[in-house]
């Protein structure tokens, strides 16, 4: 039987929980091993991620009214052994569809009416989306500054949206604050585990379409959410003998907000700065410690986003076709100053995580 279980304590809790983490005050992870990874499990009858789902936990099809056609993005070649994957060809235009999908899924299951989270805005959207879908009430929580574009898509989806006076950390610690007084389901993307065997996909993807995985990975990161999908995916790949090396994986922050930089055990206590790339402005990521703890056994590393690089960086991407918001194109700044300092071996390959129009006023 699939159950959350405390990463501090051990304790463990049933998936119906309402709580959002131990009463240890440590987070749940998923106690869960799906079978052998094997190309032969995929359902090639489902066009989004559900055809994955021999490998999630998922016990009904209450998925099959849930899904909006996420995931299946392309992943093309931009140039020298550099590949994008098409993560803002989204529902809500992110890649936080595949998670959302997910977590929406076991909020069905177990009856949720109504749920809140925080957001920089493109987990919300998703969030709200499939909560739209599923016919469950949501309230999001944005710090001020959020691109308006992403607010209004929320307001859309008939979400409300609460705009907090503070930055993206502060903006989680109201929403917290509210679940935990209020007794409100709490659809965090980052406290719920059932997210990442939604960002899994991405890896599951990249597998179907090439028949391996690009050497190195780089990927934005805030509180971690594509990165421990990946590397979950990534390991049972491995697992299965299907990839005999696991890539290189690069966690690209930004130089203005950058705990994991030099971090050891845990995140550094950091004061984050103003940056354009909103969706990684996280200066307390809440699984810092377990992702420092690498749970994966490949080889990461750090990179820096140069703020200046970024709408360069935005404008290029856009010259060639590809439209995308500031975050995203502060991955592919940060990409192309590794790559003008070092030997990067292998291709690579950069989620293009969100769509351009969601960051234009
Ligand atoms: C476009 C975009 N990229 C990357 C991220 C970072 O995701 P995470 O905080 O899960 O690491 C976000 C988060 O909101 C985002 O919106
Ligand atoms: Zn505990």
């Amino acid at each position: 039987m699939t159950e959350f279980k405390c990463s501090m304590c051990g304790g463990r809790a049933p998936l119906e929980t309402r709580t959002f983490r131990c009463g240890c005050g440590g987070l749940y992870k998923l106690d869960f091993t799906p079978p052998e990874f094997s190309l032969s499990l995929i359902d090639k009858s489902q066009f989004n991620i559900f055809r994955y789902r021999a490998f999630m936990p998922l016990h009904n099809d209450l998925w099959s009214g849930i899904t909006l056609g996420e995931g299946l993005t392309d992943t093309v070649a931009y140039k020298d052994g550099l590949y994008f994957k098409l993560d803002y060809a989204m529902p809500t235009l992110s890649f936080k569809d595949r998670g959302a999908a997910v977590l929406v899924w076991l909020c069905k299951t177990i009856g949720v009416d109504k749920v809140v989270q925080d957001s920089s805005g493109n987990a919300g959207n998703s969030v709200a989306a499939y909560c739209a879908r599923a016919g469950i009430k949501c309230e999001i929580f944005v710090p001020k500054g959020t691109s308006p574009k992403k607010i209004k898509m929320i307001e859309y989806h008939g979400g409300k949206v609460t705009v907090v006076d503070g930055s993206r950390d502060d903006t989680a610690d109201v929403c917290r604050k509210k679940a935990s007084e209020e007794g409100l389901y709490y659809a965090s993307h980052v406290y719920n585990p059932v997210f990442y065997q939604g960002t899994k996909t991405y890896v599951y993807e990249l597998f179907e379409q090439m028949g391996r995985v690009p050497d190195n990975f780089f990927i934005p990161v805030g509180n971690g959410t594509l990165l421990l999908g990946c590397q979950t995916a990534l390991t049972e790949l491995f697992e299965a003998g299907l990839i005999n090396k696991l890539p290189k994986l690069f966690i690209v922050q930004s130089e203005k907000c950058a705990p994991f930089y030099m971090a050891d055990k845990e995140p550094r206590k950091i004061t984050p700065g103003h940056t354009a790339a909103e969706g990684i402005a996280i200066g307390r990521p809440m699984r810092g410690v377990e992702i420092l703890a690498g749970e994966y056994s490949g080889m990461r590393e750090v990179v820096l986003i140069p703020e200046s690089g970024i709408l360069p960086a935005r404008r290029e991407l856009a010259e060639n076709g590809f439209f995308t918001e500031h975050t995203t194109a502060a991955v592919y700044a940060g990409y192309k100053e590794y790559a003008k300092n070092n030997d990067i071996l292998g291709d690579s390959v950069i989620s293009l995580c969100g769509a351009g129009l969601k960051s234009e006023k």
